[in-house]
Formats: C-alpha cells, sequence, structure tokens
C-alpha cells in the first residue's frame, strides 16, 4: 500500500480535481484497490463521489477511539472506497493539542493488505488533518498554477515536507513533486515554467495539467463525475490518465 497525499497550502490550486481523478483513473483504469479519504471538511471529494452527508461519520471519529475501517463507505466505482468528510471535520483541528499527527498512518498500516493506494485530499491550511496526511504519505503531490504567488508559496510547503519527514514516525520516505495545473500555454505562463525547471529548485511532474472549463463542469451538483466518466476524450482528461502513469512509475510496484 502507498499513501499519496495531495496539499498544498494555497487555496484552489486544483488539489481536490487531482486527488478524485487519480483515485478514479487508479481504481478504475489501472485496476488498483484505491481508498479516498476527504481530510477537508469542506468535503468537496465526498461531494463529487455523491457521499457527502451532512451526518456521515468522518476523521473526525477516528480521533474518538473508533477503528479506520469503520469509517470507510464504498463509492459508486468499483474499486474505490472513500472516508468522507463534512464541515464538523474541521474540529479535528481545533481539538488537536492532545491529539497525535501520527495516528492516521498507523491506522493505515493495520489496512495495508486492503488497498493498493490511498489518496488523501488535504484542505488549504497548515493545521492538525494536513499534517497528519503529510506524516501519512509516502508522496505528496503538490498542485500549483503557473502564477507568480503560487510559485513564491512553493517554498513555504517545502519547508512544512522537510519537517514532517523529520518528525513522522510511521511512513519509511517522503517523496514529493509538484503538479504544474489549470496550465492555459500563455507565453507568460509558459516562461514561469521553463524558468522553475530551469531553477531546478523543486521537482516537477512532466505531466502538465491543461486548464478546461470541463473540470468545472463535472463537478455541477446535477453531474458530479470524475473527468474518465464525464469527458472520457478530452485533453485534461488524458492529462489526469498521464498523471496516473507517471505516479504509478515514480511509485508503483
Ligand atoms: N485543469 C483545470 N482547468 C480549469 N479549472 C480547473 C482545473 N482544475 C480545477 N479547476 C477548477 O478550479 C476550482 C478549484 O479546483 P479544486 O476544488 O480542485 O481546488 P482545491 O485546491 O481543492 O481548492 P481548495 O483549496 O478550496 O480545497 C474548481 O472550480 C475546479 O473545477
Ligand atoms: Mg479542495
Amino acid at each position: 500500500m502507498k499513501v499519496i497525499a495531495v496539499s498544498n497550502y494555497k487555496g484552489g490550486c486544483a488539489k481536490t480535481t487531482t486527488a478524485v481523478n487519480l483515485a478514479y483513473d487508479l481504481a478504475a483504469e489501472e485496476g488498483k484497490r484505491v481508498l479516498l479519504i476527504d481530510a477537508d471538511p469542506q468535503g468537496n471529494a465526498s461531494y463529487v463521489l455523491w457521499r457527502y452527508n451532512p451526518n456521515a461519520s468522518t476523521l473526525y471519529k477516528l480521533y474518538g477511539g473508533k477503528a479506520l475501517t469503520s469509517l470507510i463507505r464504498r463509492s459508486k466505482y468499483r474499486n474505490l472506497d472513500i472516508v468522507p468528510s463534512m464541515s464538523g471535520l474541521e474540529q479535528v483541528n481545533k481539538e488537536s493539542g492532545t491529539l497525535d499527527p501520527n495516528e492516521l498512518r498507523r491506522q493505515l498500516n493495520n489496512i495495508a493488505d486492503r488497498y493498493d493506494y490511498v489518496v488523501i485530499d488535504c484542505q488549504p491550511t497548515m493545521q492538525f488533518l494536513t499534517i497528519s496526511a503529510l506524516y501519512a504519505a509516502d508522496l505528496v503531490i503538490v498542485p500549483f498554477k503557473a502564477a507568480g504567488f503560487n510559485i513564491n508559496g512553493l517554498e513555504l510547503m517545502q519547508d512544512y515536507l522537510e519537517d514532517a519527514a523529520l518528525k513522522r514516525e510511521y511512513a519509511e520516505d517522503l517523496n514529493y513533486a509538484c503538479l504544474l495545473t489549470m496550465f492555459n500555454g500563455r507565453a507568460k505562463s509558459l516562461n514561469r515554467v521553463i524558468d522553475l525547471i530551469e531553477q531546478d529548485t523543486y521537482t516537477i511532474f512532466d505531466t502538465m495539467i491543461s486548464f478546461s472549463t470541463i473540470c468545472e463542469s463535472a463537478e455541477d451538483k446535477k453531474v458530479r463525475k470524475p473527468l474518465l466518466k464525464h469527458r472520457r476524450k478530452s485533453r485534461v482528461t488524458a492529462d489526469y490518465l498521464e498523471l496516473t502513469k507517471e505516479v504509478l512509475s515514480e511509485i508503483g510496484e
């Protein structure tokens, strides 16, 4: 079992879109057994997978002593399970003083024979839930846009990742790579990306995710589908399939 966290301090950089589509593509196209953990009290990943429910058992219960297995729900899709989230999950961050951020990975190790991949969708703040995901991860995907503030923010994210790698107890090597998302191909964006690659400060996935309005229509209330189910032949769908292959070649069997 490999654990992949999708995290960035920055909001709105396609963390959820990436987590949902990577999880789905691993399950549906690659035949892997996948658990998606929604670790964001916004519950966007749960919503897209039709598992947002104000009464859902979330990770909150894990810290109240429940076993992780009791929080897992089936999704509509083969090979894809989910630990849902809703707004009450935020309470974990508020009560985190006495909680152990190693607990999530410790519990995941207990179910390592049930899943090939665990994908964790993180919230855009560096609080307890996100730190727990970084402590649990074998690979952290850091989505970012080719815009100035987004690129500046990567340095802060790197500090958090290095700190997590030193302090965590139950996971081994912590790899991370940045994923360029919402790429519009315009000269200004392209130059920023070329600069970033040339500076060689961060590991960046070869795959780049194109900008497409299809991402937004896929999460529409009446649609709510992974891209492969929504628009199988579109460019951005192909980008996520390529990312899935790249992830497998980085940390797969
Ligand atoms: N490749 C893309 N092209 C165009 N729009 C996109 C793309 N990826 C995501 N979006 C849209 O951008 C918005 C933010 O995406 P998403 O919710 O995945 O970001 P996030 O990082 O999870 O946000 P948050 O920080 O709030 O959790 C959504 O409306 C989504 O549909
Ligand atoms: Mg999100």
